[in-house]
């Protein structure tokens, strides 16, 4: 080797694989605007489709008027219920068990629901039209509140199920009732609390919340009579299930429906089900013969899209005086609205809710939910959350936090005394989940350490002091927040979707010049998969990752897979594209071994290539295998350089993080400042370290969001008053405070780079850090919890309680 020959670092430096902060590769097409997103596409004879809604939150539908829409100029036709049952489609399965009607089929169940579809040559015409549907409705009486679903007398919202005592998911105690699902011990954990020194009682309210991405829920449909074939577009983030579910339902084959998903402006869980627009787009396409195209509005996706959480969790923590957890206990209210479209694993009616012991040693666990039907939309996602994590996380940190309150522990001692310690890890809990690796001690050390914690309680002692005085009206608040995900759906045994197993896929062909591309079922919205699956494959198969394109979201040349939803992606397809490369670098490494005319065992690999072990000067690069494999091949083995992986994770992953928020509080006017936000997050092995930081970003920001002012609200009548972003919190770069990020790593120990997932990890400690640093605030006045969101008004109004205004 002469001075000039790079060095084995020079080299992979130089491939930029994972652990490089690689520039978004994505970023070059969307800062130019040249983007590609669903309402770019324009088709020859394209037509548009916009809905009549209802006003009423529950209501008879007597009549439906259509002559004066029809016949405004520009109308082609206008769908009602009664053309959709031609056609056997008024009502859709529901990812949930349940059904949905697409079109008000005799009663109207939450505003804003979906009466009419209205097809037009103009996009405005058909939005004129729409008002000009004539719907005789007779009002009925409507219940939005979540604890009187089940009580006598409550309105009967699904007269479809009226005789039906079974669900989806087993018995249904009243006609408002959907499930029953419960997990963990209920003997050993009343046991636990029969004897516990201490004990907490906090009824916790996770508020109903929406997704909100920047693009709303859309589709083209476009229908070909001659070839039977349906190709749809759409803001999918699941394009296959998409397609599965397009076919059971239209009876379509499956092999004639083309499902793209374009760029996507912003999924967060908010595009992972089927939706009335896309079924009304479908049949108006197969209706009119020409291309169908519908686009939500603001108002339409913030009312009547899939919202998130509205659990009402009743919790309980059973401690020894000294602070040892003993027992957790957990009733939930799951607020469904009208219909029961979770998108959750089918054996999870209420997702893995049961990771709800956290990050801490709980000997007994046991928690219970309801799900009640309500006049509210329907949905139930995983708004940049794993099926209901969230709300179990937010859970746990405020219980808590309550615990140590009462034990009168400072809370990170409280959460340092009873973290699951790293000698335990493989750890299952008392839910049965098997956390695959943490070192939790370590990161909540660092986390005290980097935010200076003592220091911060001694100043947040003083000025308590001086607050008590008089001599200020600031209080200090220091929340710390330790979350444990559960991410990657999913092992088969575990998790499905309508039956098709959680796997996911990539498929990789690397041509003979030594570049290549890779195909996967996931479909970023925003993630920069183009960018960080082609780091896994630059490290693995010793390729630049400048020289492979990434391509997903079109079920056509896509081999099959579930989608991006849940920080899946890393934890299923990031594994798929590791193990792909591994049969593609197996094969390389044979053709190495016939060029060098050595056996395959007396190769070894470095960085890029092969070389002959003892002989470093006699290799081959992985550029010259992928040129011989098209030309030079050993006698008897087929030519090419190509593989795919059907990856079944044999375990969820399981991030975590350890965040520290101090917050002040004008008590007088409720105004919140965040001083500091501090977030620690470990998800394994990093691929690229500067897409980790954006998905923080973005994941606290949202945080952010929820924590301080997001709620789908609705008044008693079930009008929804928070439809607008007048209304409607979404922070701009102007609230947003400024974010600190670290990590820690621990590699995860079954996935083949050893990655987690991350894109949900902020979201999920975010939430609580936030809302523990705002109860910490007064927990020195002896207030415990204070609900969220934390916007001034209600931070006021608990000060105004606690009797702060004289
Ligand atoms: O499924 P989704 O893409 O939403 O979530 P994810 O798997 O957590 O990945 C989000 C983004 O972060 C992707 O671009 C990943 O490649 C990247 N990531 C990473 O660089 N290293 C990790 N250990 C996990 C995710």
């Amino acid at each position: 080797m002469n001075d000039m020959t790079p060095t084995s670092a020079e080299r992979a430096e130089k491939l930029e694989g994972m652990g490089c902060r690689r520039k978004r590769v994505e970023d070059i097409r969307f800062v130019q605007g040249k983007g590609n997103y669903v309402d770019d596409i324009k088709l020859p004879g394209m037509l548009y489709g916009d809905f009549t809604r209802s006003p009423h939150a529950h209501a008879r539908v007597k009549k439906i008027d259509t002559a004066k829409a029809a016949a405004l100029p520009g109308v082609v036709a206008v769908l009602t219920a009664e053309t959709l049952k031609t056609v056997n489609l008024a009502w859709m399965p529901t990812l949930a068990g349940d059904v949905q009607m697409v079109l008000a089929d005799g009663k109207v169940l939450f505003q804003n629901q979906e009466v009419a579809f209205v097809i037009a040559n103009d996009r405005y015409v058909a939005a004129d039209a729409a008002d000009l549907v004539e719907v005789e409705y007779e009002a009925l009486p409507c219940n939005v509140d979540p604890f009187k679903a089940m009580t006598e007398g409550a309105p009967m919202i699904r007269e479809d199920l009226k005789d039906k005592t079974e669900g989806a998911h087993g018995k249904r105690k009243h006609y408002n009732h959907i499930f029953n699902w419960q997990a963990g011990n209920k003997t050993e954990t009343d046991a636990a609390f029969a004897k516990a020194d201490v004990t907490i009682k906090e009824l916790i309210h996770y508020p109903r919340v929406h997704p909100c991405p920047l693009e709303t829920c859309q589709c083209v449909a476009s229908f070909d009579k001659i070839k039977g074939e349906l190709t749809l577009y759409g803001t999918f983030q699941a394009p296959h299930v998409i397609r599965t579910v397009g076919s059971l339902i239209s009876k379509i084959p499956e092999h004639k429906i083309h499902v793209i998903a374009p760029d996507i402006g912003g999924g967060f869980g908010n595009k992972v089900g089927a939706y009335s627009g896309y079924i009304c787009a479908i049949v108006a396409s197969i209706v009119t013969g020409k291309p169908v195209k519908w686009v939500e509005d603001r108002i339409e996706n913030l009312s009547t899209t899939a919202f998130a959480r509205d659990f009402h969790m009743l919790t309980e923590i059973a401690a020894t005086k000294d602070g040892k957890v003993t027992g957790l206990r957990c009733y939930t209210i799951a607020d469904h609205g009208a219909f029961d479209a979770c998108a959750n694993a089918t054996k999870w009616p209420a997702g893995l809710f049961s990771i709800i012991t956290g990050s801490y040693d709980f000997p007994a666990a046991h928690c219970s939910v309801d799900g009640v039907y309500t006049n509210k939309a329907p949905g139930g996602v995983a708004y940049r959350c794993s099926f209901r994590v969230t709300e179990a996380a937010y859970c746990i940190e405020r219980a808590m936090d309550i615990m140590a309150q009462k034990l009168g522990l400072d809370p990170a001692e409280f959460r340092m005394k009873n973290l699951i310690r790293r000698e335990q890890f493989p750890y299952t809990s008392a839910m049965g989940w098997q956390y695959d690796s943490g070192d939790y001690h370590v990161a909540l050390t660092k986390a005290m350490e980097s935010v200076g914690y003592k220091q911060l309680r001694a100043e947040q002692k003083q000025k308590q002091d001086a607050f008590r005085r008089g001599e200020m009206r600031e209080l200090m608040g220091i929340g710390v927040a330790f979350f444990t995900e559960i991410v990657g759906a999913g092992p088969s045994r575990a998790c499905d979707i309508l039956g098709i197993a959680m796997f996911d896929s990539a498929e990789i062909r690397i041509h003979p010049t030594g570049t290549g591309i890779c195909r996967l079922g996931t479909k970023s919205q925003g993630q920069g998969h183009e960018t960080t699956y082609a780091q896994i494959i630059a490290t693995e198969l010793g390729l630049p990752a400048d020289n492979i394109t990434v391509e997903e979201g079109n079920t056509d040349t896509a081999p099959y897979g579930l989608g991006t939803y849940g920080s899946r992606s890393t934890p299923v397809s990031g594994a798929a594209t590791a193990m792909a490369c591994r049969k593609i670098k197996a094969k390389a490494q044979m053709i190495a071994a016939y060029m060098l005319e050595v056996h395959d065992d007396d190769l070894e690999w470095d960085v890029d290539r092969f070389r002959v072990k003892g002989n470093p000067e006699r290799f081959k690069t992985m550029t010259e295998l992928a040129w011989a494999a098209y030309h030079e091949v050993p006698p008897g083995m087929e030519p090419g350089l190509e593989a795919i992986n059907y990856y079944d994770p044999p375990n969820f992953t399981y991030p975590f993080g350890a965040y520290i928020c101090v917050a002040d509080i004008d008590v007088d006017t409720g105004e919140t400042k965040i001083r500091r936000f501090y977030a620690l997050d470990d998800c394994g092995t990093r691929i690229n370290p500067m897409i980790i930081e954006g998905q923080i970003h973005g994941g606290l920001t949202e945080a952010f969001g929820i924590a301080m002012g997001q709620e789908i609200h609705y008044d008693e009548d079930g009008n929804v008053t928070t439809a607008s972003l007048m209304d409607y919190f979404l922070p701009t770069a102007v609230e947003t405070p400024h974010w600190e990020t670290d990590w820690t790593t621990t590699p995860s120990p079954h996935h083949p780079i050893g990655a987690k997932g991350v894109g949900e990890s902020p979201n999920v400690g975010g939430v609580p850090c936030f809302s523990n640093a705002v109860n910490d605030a007064f927990a020195f006045l002896g207030s415990t919890n204070i609900a969220m969101p934390h916007d001034h008004w209600r931070t006021w109004t608990a000060a105004e309680k606690l009797g702060l205004h004289g």
